[in-house]
């Protein structure tokens, strides 16, 4: 993708991809990291990923030019960009996070010339799918190594409810996978059988090309992004409670949607690792600006301020529809807590750092109803379980919960299989920090797909992370 100032088109810079192969092409990277001396500074983190992928999709299918500021532009969103260029929309980069998305419309997407390659990322292939079975083309979908173990059933399954036609997939409903969109699709009411806001945005984007009304329901509130996406490019849907934890959201179909600017808030999944480096490094003061605080991405900050955490939330304000706050962190003594499953949608993908912070925290912290970790970028249970072993933490994993030993100090010494996960990777850098001996980390190669500045920002805080080859 170009780097450039100057505009320029996703689908002509679009590197020509053999989808086949596995990983993205580079050699592994391994890295290391030590203990380290007072973290200090003000830091940005680069844009939410999820508002990412939705900001291109959406633009994609608003008939006009959306306009996007701060988006991540990490290798997953980027696969999103190109699949939104092969489908038919002019996507093009203005300058850092800068970008234009010429839309097709609801119902207007092309045919692709060929697979659409999405990398390392869950996200933009699920989504995906979703938009392409408003159209009636066929498409398919490949990955990597990781993304091609991951399973896809559960977006085939209510797609092919609303008449989509699987025309190929690899064993177990995985990728690579061929989809074909009904002349008119199907609306249904959707009973998702986990709390996934990927299943839930896959069924409504599919939903926007069905006449009537299409229903998804969860029964734990997933990230909704997608539902707040929807209103702003002007369609129809309804948000209403469901149980005691779970919501009901109504889409009204075929909508034109309307360009709407985009403002991409900072994403507080990537705030997290400098966010636990700042808490658990003896003396760090961090402050990281402008971080999204939607309640339903808040889990991790609800759970470190249970641990005894020092967060203040500075300046809390709303841009772009989301609320932001700067979070000041300060390095606190952080004690073991019990942390509930009905909160894991809301910190999902933050249990691989928690698991650090409760390695440096007094006393047990016990993480409860983590199935849904086993099918993330890694199978992230066993991933976090082998970096714990390596850095000698006590823990353990019962059923689906992670029980781990904060003892208030982390021998270290071990070597991290990151297993093509970026948060695995980044996790274990951050133990690295206040391990006695160092932490060595076998590939950090793939936290370029959400995180392209992850090293140097930390560095630049005092982080003592080596990349093999520099000067020791
Ligand atoms: C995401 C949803 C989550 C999360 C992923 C991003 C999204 O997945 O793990 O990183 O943008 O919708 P699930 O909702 O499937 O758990």
């Amino acid at each position: 993708m170009s780097t450039t100032a100057s505009p320029s088109s996703a689908r002509d810079v679009a590197p020509a991809k053999d989808a086949a192969s596995s990983g993205h092409g580079n050699a592994p990277l391994p890295a290391r990291a030590s203990r380290s001396g007072p973290l200090a500074g003000t830091i940005e983190v680069p844009g939410d990923k999820s508002v990412s992928h939705r900001a291109l999709i959406f633009g994609t299918l608003a008939v006009g030019e959306t306009e996007i500021t701060g988006l991540l532009e990490g290798e997953d969103v980027l696969n999103t960009a190109r699949a939104c260029a092969a489908l038919g929309a002019n996507v093009e980069r203005l300058g850092p996070g800068a970008w234009r998305v010429h839309g097709v419309g609801v119902g207007g997407l092309q045919a692709p010339d060929g697979p659409l390659d999405f990398g390392n990322a869950g996200t933009g292939s699920r989504l995906m799918m979703g938009v392409v079975a408003g159209n009636p083309i066929t498409a398919t979908f490949d990955g990597d190594a990781s993304l091609r173990k991951r399973p896809m059933r559960r977006i085939l399954d209510p797609l092919e409810k609303m008449g989509v036609e699987v025309l190929d997939e690899a064993e177990g409903g995985r990728l690579p996978l061929t989809l074909r969109g009904p002349r008119d699709l199907i609306p249904i009411t959707y009973e998702s059988p986990v709390a996934s806001a990927q299943i839930k945005s896959a069924v409504l984007l599919a939903g926007l090309g069905a006449p009537g009304e299409t229903t998804l329901i969860e029964k734990e509130a997933s990230r909704d992004h997608t539902e707040r996406m929807l209103a702003h490019f002007g369609a129809e849907v309804r948000v209403e409670p469901h149980g005691a934890h779970g919501r009901k959201v109504t889409l009204k179909g075929r909508p034109e949607l309307k360009p709407a600017p985009v403002r991409v808030p900072a994403d507080p999944s990537s705030a997290a690792f400098p966010l636990v480096a700042a808490l658990i490094v003896p003396g760090s003061e961090v402050t990281i600006r402008g971080v999204m605080t939607n309640p339903l991405r808040t889990g991790l900050l609800t759970t470190l301020q249970e641990m005894g955490a020092a967060i203040e939330f500075l300046d809390a304000r709303t841009e772009g529809g989301e609320s932001v706050a700067d979070l000041r962190v300060r390095a606190s003594a952080l004690k073991g807590v019990d942390v509930p499953a009905a909160r894991a949608p809301s910190m999902i993908d933050e249990y691989p750092v928690l698991a650090v912070a409760a390695a440096c925290a007094q006393g047990t912290t016990r993480m409860r109803g983590l199935s849904e970790l086993r099918v993330k970028e890694s199978d992230r249970l066993a991933a976090v379980a082998a970096g714990l072993e390596a850095g000698g933490v006590a823990f353990a994993i019962e059923g689906d919960d992670l029980v781990v030993e904060g003892r208030g100090r982390v021998p270290g010494g071990g070597t991290v299989e990151t297993h093509m996960d970026h948060r695995i990777a980044m996790s274990f850098l951050m133990m690295g920090l206040v391990a006695e001996k160092p932490m060595t980390i076998d590939d950090v190669s793939f936290i370029a797909t959400s995180f392209p500045d992850f090293v140097p920002l930390m560095t630049g805080l005092g982080a003592d992370i080596a990349l093999a080859g520099d000067a020791a």
